[in-house]
């Protein structure tokens, strides 16, 4: 509009100028016209599904261009209004597909200035250099639009950017390239590179960014896997207002003491790998408005005192390892919107607020106690309340909450202190209540009432609690017309009976195990094709399983053991399916095992012991090269079992267990021998301790372990077992056992076994328990054995074993039922001795056990790490109480086993 003002224009031109506001002085030059309409003719337009930007919602802007109107005027497109050149361009979401080539015409818009392709399909074509070309540009924004490679070293042509948006791009930055951009790109203002690939960049590259100390003031780093040293420097930049440098968890350091940019408004150190406390200096910055440093180590108290931060809308410091109380200043800040303080290690109690703008508060996961603070209830804009896993205690009078109209987040699981009271005199309504966590928090009585008036629920997770008696009928009619955003309900450790509830179509996760469910499985769950995982346990259910359950198609989880279900094995397991465990142990399921159980292709866990399934071993379950779990324990399997030797079968088996069956013929060596995943010791301390460890359930299985009937609550994945007894196995034991190097114990008690005892057991230097009792085995007792430092059981009792019981190592702790009905054998512990005349074995003095580093100490030290690990299982004794401690005790101890002891085992307790 400057040339308003000039006398060269008429009357009439100003009064057109008045009324037609945007109309523009020279005509669109006509090579940028046919340049656009070549650009816009290089893709199809093909609106996205969904993204986080929701681009659906924009019409794409190049419908606008066409051959027959000024290209000025056309969505998206500015020029300047003297020459008629683009110099915008703006097609953010424009819904654009197709590649970007070299010969583009995008390259020939010369005078542009301004250029934003964000949020659009350029199909991982790479940045050509040509954009270096486009030299007047000031503004280039990409991001989110798929492009893919290096950024091109030309970039830094553009000598006149002040702001450039690369973000969300799976792209590279070269330290030349980036060297080169910062040193000629003086003008830099903002520079957004989230998720580029800078690993190569170092300190020192960074660092560069000094030289715009006048000019920048935006700088979002996020996920651009840095490493080294944290770039504190970049803190002090004077005119910072922004910056982000989350999610880049090889940047190690500390937070600067002092000197921070003044103008700091919006700061994102989480996820940095951070040490060291927070500096009190960093609470003086009173332009802050948003603060991240969650998920990093850092440690000692929040700082106490600040000045005002009257802007401050959020503050995270979760996630780290604070300690002390919370400081009084957070309860009192003005503009706060968000605080989150949970998963640190903070004491004391919560004090009353003194402002009430919260809309999400979460200070779970720490060692706070006292009292529920009665201002929460004050904070009318609260979305979320997070109080789960502290110490709270006290009464809780829940019906407050319908206060908070907004509410709709609420977790107060695991805080067992409090004492929730329900109020079922007072009927209230929390209108906007999404999610309900109130697992483990002592509820008592009978379902609580409330939970009629809620009108869209999409979690509820009332489990481990006492909640008895039936399950109302509104809270059946609920679940199957009202809530159709279900996806996630929590039933289960209470005392409910009655009727199955059954989870409505959408429903991803449903847990009802371990209450006194009864009656049938109704064909209704045939509609909840949606789940992902289905838990039944420990119920009382009898009746057919629904065949519909093996065609679920997002189906993880199937378990329903320990029920008095019968019937077959549901019998449709559909090409693709995803199951991982299938767990129907424990009911009276008949056979035989439907073939298609081998579409299983995921399936890690299969149980289906203590059922009354009559068939030969399924040795078609060979090909499921993820199982790792196989137990048909006490069923009436019968045959012979031999694997036909397909691709590595059985490749991950660790826990294999067939015990009281009627299996005959021989022992099973041509399906042992290809057991791979018993034959190597892993010492990875990345792999996980417990097998797929999963948000909302652990696997676990019966095994006989030691003697003794234990649920392995969840499954190492340093367990490894086999277990043939009570079976009519026949003939010797098969050498290639051996080769077992991880199993941690072996059970071939109760066969018809013969032959002697290989030499080769002592190759399973892992093995914690052996019982070979109860079989036909002749000769010695071989001394090798003596070199198994774990293993703390061992029963060799009725057998025909003779001779000397070997002395030395674990044998020394052995008692007489060890080798009990062996009338042949001599020595300790038996009180029979042997005829002195006989060869004495060469290590069976204490002198020689000690020089031969099998003497007590080792004993005492292999004997207590057996013990530990057995404890370190996480295993419960049935009948016993359940020792969570020890659940605690056991993280993060896999692979150390061998030389750590209890004491350094609790050390380990966080
Ligand atoms: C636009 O004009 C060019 C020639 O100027 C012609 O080839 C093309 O088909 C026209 N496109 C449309 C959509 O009319
Ligand atoms: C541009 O290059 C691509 C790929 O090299 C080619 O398919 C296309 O025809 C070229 N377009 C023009 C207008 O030359
Ligand atoms: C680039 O900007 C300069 C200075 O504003 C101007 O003189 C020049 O004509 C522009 N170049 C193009 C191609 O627009
Ligand atoms: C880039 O464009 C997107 C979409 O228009 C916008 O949200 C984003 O803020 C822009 N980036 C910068 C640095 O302005
Ligand atoms: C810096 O930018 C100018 C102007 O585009 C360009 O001529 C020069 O080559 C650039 N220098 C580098 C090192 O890229
Ligand atoms: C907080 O932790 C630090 C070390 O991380 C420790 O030195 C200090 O004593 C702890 N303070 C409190 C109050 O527990
Ligand atoms: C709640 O939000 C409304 C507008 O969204 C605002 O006007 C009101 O002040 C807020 N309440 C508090 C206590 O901050
Ligand atoms: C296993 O034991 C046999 C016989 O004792 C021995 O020859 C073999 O080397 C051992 N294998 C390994 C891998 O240690």
């Amino acid at each position: 509009m400057r040339c308003v003002p000039l006398p060269c224009f008429s009357f009439h031109f100003l009064l057109l100028l008045l009324h037609f506001p945007s109309y523009t002085f020279a005509l669109c030059n006509h090579h940028d016209n046919s340049a656009l309409l070549l650009f816009k003719n290089s893709f199809v337009v093909n609106p996205p599904i969904e993204d986080s930007f929701s681009c659906s919602t924009y019409s794409p802007k190049t419908e606008s261009w066409t051959n027959n109107t000024d290209c000025c005027e056309w969505d998206g497109v500015t020029c300047d209004t003297m020459s008629g050149h683009v110099v915008g361009l703006d097609l953010t979401c424009s819904h654009l597909r197709g590649e970007i080539h070299p010969n583009s015409t995008i390259f020939q818009l010369r005078h542009l200035q301004k250029l934003n392709l964000a949020y659009n399909d350029f199909s991982g074509s790479p940045l050509y250099s040509e954009m270096g070309d486009l030299i007047n540009l000031t503004h280039l924004n990409l991001s989110n639009s798929a492009i893919t490679g290096d950024v091109p070293s030309r970039i830094s042509h553009l000598s006149k950017l002040v702001s450039l948006d690369l973000s969300y791009l799976t792209m590279r930055f070269d330290p030349t390239t980036w060297k080169k951009l910062i040193l000629n790109s003086t003008n830099l203002r903002e520079l957004h590179v989230e998720v580029v690939d800078m690993s190569s960049i170092r300190e020192s590259s960074l660092l560069l960014l000094m030289n715009l100390s006048s000019s920048l003031v935006s700088l979002h780093l996020h996920g651009t896997k840095l490493q080294g040293n944290f770039p504190s420097d970049i803190l002090f930049l004077p005119n910072l207002q922004e910056l982000d440098l989350s999610w880049n968890d090889k940047l190690r350091g500390q937070l600067p003491k002092s000197n921070w940019s003044n103008p700091l408004r919006y700061l994102d150190l989480s996820i940095n790998n951070l040490r060291g406390q927070i500096p009190s200096s960093l609470f003086h910055l009173t332009q802050l408005s948003y603060l991240s440093l969650s998920g990093n180590k850092l440690v000692g108290p929040i700082p106490s005192k600040t000045a005002g931060l009257s802007k401050l809308n959020s503050l995270s410091l979760a996630s780290n390892m604070l300690n002390g109380t919370i400081p009084h200043w957070c309860y009192s800040l003005p503009s706060l919107l968000l605080l989150d303080l949970g998963d640190n290690q903070l004491t004391g109690s919560i004090s009353e607020f003194s402002t009430y703008s919260l809309e999400v508060l979460h200070l779970y996961n720490n060692q706070i106690q006292g009292k529920f603070p009665e201002s929460i209830f004050e904070f009318e804009n609260l979305t979320e309340l997070d109080l789960s896993s502290t110490h709270l205690s006290g009464p809780l009078d829940f019906h407050k909450f319908s206060n908070l109209k907004r509410l709709s987040f609420l977790s107060f699981s695991h805080s067992s202190f409090l004492s929730i009271n329900f109020d079922s005199s007072v009927d209230y309504v929390l209108p906007n209540l999404q999610y309900l966590h109130l697992s483990s928090c002592n509820v008592d009585g009978s379902f609580p009432k409330f939970l009629a008036q809620l009108e869209n629920l999409q979690e509820l997770d009332l489990s481990h609690n006492k909640i008895h008696g039936k399950v109302p009928n509104w809270f059946h009619e609920k679940l199957s017309q009202s809530w159709n955003n279900i996806e996630l309900i929590n039933l289960s450790f209470n005392k409910l009976q009655g009727d199955l509830l059954i989870p409505p179509y959408g429903t991803r996760y449903f847990f009802v195990s371990n209450n006194n469910f009864s009656g049938g499985i109704s064909s209704t769950m045939c509609n909840a094709s949606s789940l992902i995982m289905l838990n039944l346990a420990y119920n009382i259910l009898i009746g057919m399983i629904p065949q519909c359950l093996g065609t679920f198609p997002s189906l993880t989880v199937l378990d329903l053991q320990m029920n008095n279900l019968y019937g077959s094995v549901p019998g449709n397991f559909s090409k693709g399916n995803v199951f991982e465990t299938i767990k129907l142990n424990g009911n009276r399921l008949e056979g035989p095992l439907p073939p298609s159980l081998a579409q299983c292709s995921k399936l890690q866990v299969l149980d289906l012991g203590d059922n009354d399934i009559e068939d030969t071993f399924p040795v078609w379950l060979e090909t499921l090269q993820e199982l790792q779990v196989l137990s048909l324990r006490s069923n009436k399997h019968h045959g012979v079992i031999t694997c036909f030797s397909s691709k590595n079968p059985f490749f991950k088996l660790r826990i294999f267990d067939v015990s009281s069956n009627h299996f005959s013929g021989p022992l099973p060596a041509s399906c042992i021998k290809n057991f791979q995943g018993m034959m190597s010791v892993s010492n990875n301390p990345n792999r996980s301790l417990y097998m797929d460890d999963r948000r909302y359930y652990n696997d676990s299985v019966v095994v006989i372990m030691k003697g003794q009937e234990m649920e392995l609550k969840r499954i190492l994945t340093a367990f490894t077992t086999i277990d043939l007894s009570n079976n009519m196995f026949e003939g010797g034991i098969p050498k290639v056992i051996g080769q077992l190097k991880s199993l941690i114990g072996l059970n071939l008690s109760h066969n018809g076994i013969n032959g002697a005892i290989p030499h080769r057991l002592s190759n399973l230097t892992n093995l914690e328990w052996l019982d070979l009792s109860w079989n036909q085995l002749t000769g010695d007792i071989p001394l090798a054995l003596t070199n198994l430092n774990y293993l703390s059981t061992l029963n060799l009792s009725q057998n025909h074993l003779e001779g000397i019981i070997p002395t030395g190592g674990q044998f020394n702790t052995y008692e007489n039922a060890s080798y009990g009905g062996n009338p042949m054998l001599c020595g300790f512990p038996l009180s029979k001795s042997c005829n002195k005349d006989e060869e004495q074995p060469p290590h069976s003095t204490f002198q020689d056990d000690e020089e031969s580093g099998f003497g007590w100490k080792s004993v005492a030290v292999g004997y207590a790490c057996g013990a530990v690990f057995g404890m370190l299982l996480g295993y419960n004794l049935f009948l016993t109480a359940k020792p969570q401690w020890l659940v605690t005790l056991v993280e993060g101890m896999l692979g150390i086993r061998v030389k750590r002891t209890n004491n350094r085992a609790r050390t380990n307790r966080r």
